[in-house]
């Protein structure tokens, strides 16, 4: 607990908070959408965020009490969880729901709430924190655009198959999932955690919990169909259950088992995601798009019809500590540094990141270790330094967000020391494609 002032205190959320939590976030969230009235949906989400979710608990929320009260005036939700690169695990931290009543707005309690969030993260190792919200606003928190999302064209309700048509899919179908798919989907989510692709994997009890965990009215419920081979589960994907805007299906997730299968299963997915678009047409609101909440390079995209572009958005990221992050990552720098033929000449490298640096341990030429380093005062000059990178920048390189080319053209304060240097950091920081559907 944090004293802030005398006014307001920063504690930990408890379940008794429930229906204050519940009231506030349904109050000041999605405010343009609602028209100015709580949102039910907003309502039911907090609910089920602080009772019966498999990963989050009350202590997850963080609150600002207002003394005079002892009433909330603000507050925000952390979902823990785990993302993967070629099998290296970061530990993340989802922030979500963060609002404050309009009675205490101008006191800056959002900032409070993230610094005790960013305390607990640092002191917990959850590495990297992330948010997507409003324009520009986390930066003011130490929050960097970092990672891509969407950005996948949204596909004419008209160019998908019609009903009665399956696509094509040659065996492969997709129905509904029950319960009983999610072994085999936490069995497909596993898989994926060893490509070369940022995944967020939810395990048995996840996924029983996204297909029939949540309440009915819950913002954060979807739909999940499973892709099957025979009776086996071989893929999945995740749609919205409304329509959204002008009659808007918007798919969350599409994945497969087997890459082989993309060309049967993307005819298969797309037949269902129509029929599924058309059984929510309702008076007034009928479907009109499918918008794939994708990267452009997902298979599904790729192989599915043209549609209209889209500009990709960016979600927010910080780290609580770079040396950490690359320490995470030491065996996807050794793997992709073994690939390209590239062994180090010295026993150590330093990146320095302006504030911590991270000393890289070699072996005959092989990443070993990653440890905290000695910081040097001018980095960017320093004959003992091999490359100064601002935090910002090697958070866009480490999750493959952003090239080195594409760095060095951005940030003139980004400077390898040499050639070899800037070889070594180019192939360590290839693109990386997002397949991430975060937690909620
Ligand atoms: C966004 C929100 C949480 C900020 O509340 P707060 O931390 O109490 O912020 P304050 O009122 O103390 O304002 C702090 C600064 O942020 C700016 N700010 C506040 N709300 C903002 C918004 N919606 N967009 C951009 N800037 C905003 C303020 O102008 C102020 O800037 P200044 O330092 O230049 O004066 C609050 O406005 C809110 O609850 N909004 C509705 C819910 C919402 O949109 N949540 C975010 C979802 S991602």
């Amino acid at each position: 607990m944090t004293m802030v002032g005398t006014r307001y205190l920063v504690r930990p959320g408890r379940a008794g908070d429930a229906d204050d939590l519940a009231a506030l976030q349904a109050a000041t969230q999605l405010q343009p959408v609602t028209g100015g009235e709580p949102d039910p949906a907003i309502e039911a989400w907090v609910r089920d965020l602080m009772d019966g979710h498999p990963s989050v608990t009350p202590d997850d929320f963080l609150v600002v009490e207002d003394t005079a009260t002892g009433r909330p005036a603000a507050s925000l939700v952390g979902l823990r969880q785990d993302w993967y690169l070629g099998g290296a695990r970061l530990p993340v931290g989802q922030v979500e729901l963060v609002a404050t009543a309009p009675g205490h707005r101008g006191n800056r309690l959002t900032e409070m709430l993230f610094a005790a969030l960013h305390d607990r993260y640092r002191a917990g190792g959850v590495t990297l924190q992330m948010i997507e919200g409003i324009p520009y606003f986390y930066r003011r928190l130490g929050y960097d655009y970092a990672l891509a999302d969407d950005g996948a064209p949204s596909v004419p309700a008209a160019s998908l198959p019609a009903d009665g048509d399956d696509g094509s899919g040659a065996g492969l179908t997709v129905r509904a999932a029950t319960v009983d798919d999610a072994d085999a989907l936490a069995a497909i989510d596993r898989r994926l955690t060893g490509d070369q692709v940022l995944s967020c994997p939810r395990d048995a009890g996840v996924w029983r919990y996204e297909i029939a965990g949540r309440r009915a009215a819950d913002i954060a419920r979807n739909a999940v169909a499973v892709l099957v081979d025979g009776a086996e589960v071989v893929g999945y994907l995740v749609h919205s259950v409304q329509l959204y805007g002008a009659g808007e299906l918007v798919l969350f997730a599409a994945a497969c088992d087997r890459p082989a299968d993309w060309t049967r299963a993307a005819p298969a997915m797309l037949a269902h995601l129509g029929v599924a678009g058309r059984q929510h047409t309702v008076a007034g609101q009928s479907f009109n798009l499918l918008r794939q909440r994708l990267n452009p390079q997902h298979p599904l995209v790729r192989l599915g019809p043209p549609g209209v572009p889209k500009r990709q958005r960016g979600w927010y990221l910080r780290t609580t500590d770079p040396v950490e992050l690359l320490a995470h990552l030491t065996p996807v720098l050794r793997a992709r540094w073994a690939g390209a033929g590239l062994r180090w000449p010295a026993s150590s490298m330093t990146i320095d990141t302006y504030g911590r640096a991270a000393r890289l341990e070699f072996t005959d030429g092989e990443l070993t270790a990653v440890t905290a380093g000695v910081r040097s005062p001018n980095p960017a000059v320093d004959p003992g330094t091999h490359a100064a990178i601002p935090p910002g920048a090697l958070l866009q390189l480490a999750l493959g967000y952003r090239t080195l080319p594409e760095v060095l053209a951005a940030w003139p304060d980004c400077v390898p020391r040499d050639r070899r240097t800037e070889q070594f950091l180019t192939a360590a920081f290839p693109p990386v494609e997002a397949r991430l559907w975060p937690r909620a």
